[in-house]
């Protein structure tokens, strides 16, 4: 089937309209469908289905284990949640570095199988083919560029990119080849604020940033630190707006200690018989 090929702003219309009224663009990431209902109700422009999931939900230490397979199976679900806005796919490690044609089968697998508007990947450079054989399948393509979490073998890899002077330009050319190569939005990672700035000025997409100053046309966390549902350290970039971990750990403590004092259930909490049924299945004991 051939696809009509939707380039640049026009790929994701409803993110482009937020860019030209200023409106700042809110994107969050979700993993599973209670994820993806809240993201939706609780007011997001777009959910990113993220290769995070690796560490949020799967246990893994890095986002290069998680596989298309894994985070496939995430999507569909946050997709059969998310019912008006825009749900993108992230291409998970490996399977679109390779060639043109993997690439463009992964995001076709995101697109056909879990029911994707859009994919993202990492990268400019050598994945800039990539991006534009991924859009001349009709795919919308979201670009990524600063900390790139695929690339981060080791666990001081975290910290902020683009605050020597060469790499500073070179992400923003990163982000301008983005662009050019018709990507529907770019998301910059942990940049300095001022660098996040050079790159809103410079795109006509919108720039999704994260850890990149309050200059960019959207921001994106991941779902997990900003309810604070799970362990570990906060990255500098997040904001905490709920302690959820902390919630769950002292809902569970308290129906534990209901369970060992046997004040649950009461009767409200289960069901009845009638007393001749009973007492029928008695006798026949
Ligand atoms: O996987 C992810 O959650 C992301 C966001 C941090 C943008 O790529």
């Amino acid at each position: 089937m051939t696809q009509r090929t939707v380039r640049g702003e026009d790929a994701l219309p409803s993110l482009a309209a937020l860019r030209r009224r200023s409106a700042p663009i809110v994107m969050i990431t979700a993993y599973d469908y209670p994820g993806g209902r809240i993201a939706e109700q609780g007011g997001a422009d777009v959910v990113l289905v993220g290769d995070s999931a690796a560490n949020t939900v799967l246990g893994y230490s890095s986002t290069r284990e998680i596989s298309v397979d894994e985070l496939l199976v995430l999507t569909r679900a946050v997709r059969r949640a998310v019912k008006v806005i825009p749900v993108v796919g992230d291409l998970p490690f490996g399977s679109y570095e390779g060639s043109d044609e993997l690439a463009v089968a992964s995001a076709r697998r995101f697109v056909d199988e879990a029911g994707c508007d859009a994919v993202k990947l990492e990268g400019a450079g050598a994945m800039l083919p990539r991006a534009r054989a991924i859009i001349e399948a009709g795919i919308p393509v979201i670009g990524h560029v600063g900390l790139l979490p695929q690339s981060v073998t080791t666990p001081d890899g975290y910290r902020a990119r683009g605050r020597e002077v060469e790499q500073a330009l070179a992400i923003i050319a990163d982000a301008s080849a983005l662009e050019e190569a018709g990507c529907a939005a770019v998301v910059v990672e942990a940049v300095p604020s001022e660098v996040g700035t050079l790159i809103a000025e410079r795109l006509t997409v919108p720039v999704i940033g994260i850890g990149a100053g309050s200059a960019t046309d959207g921001q994106v966390l991941v779902y997990h630190d900003l309810l604070g549902y799970g362990e570990g350290r906060k990255a500098k970039f997040v904001r905490r707006y709920a302690e959820a971990h902390e919630l769950f750990v002292d809902a569970v403590e308290r129906w534990a200690a209901d369970v060992r004092s046997r004040t649950f259930p009461t009767t409200d909490e289960g069901y009845g018989i009638d007393p001749a049924a009973l007492a029928e299945v008695r006798r026949r004991l």
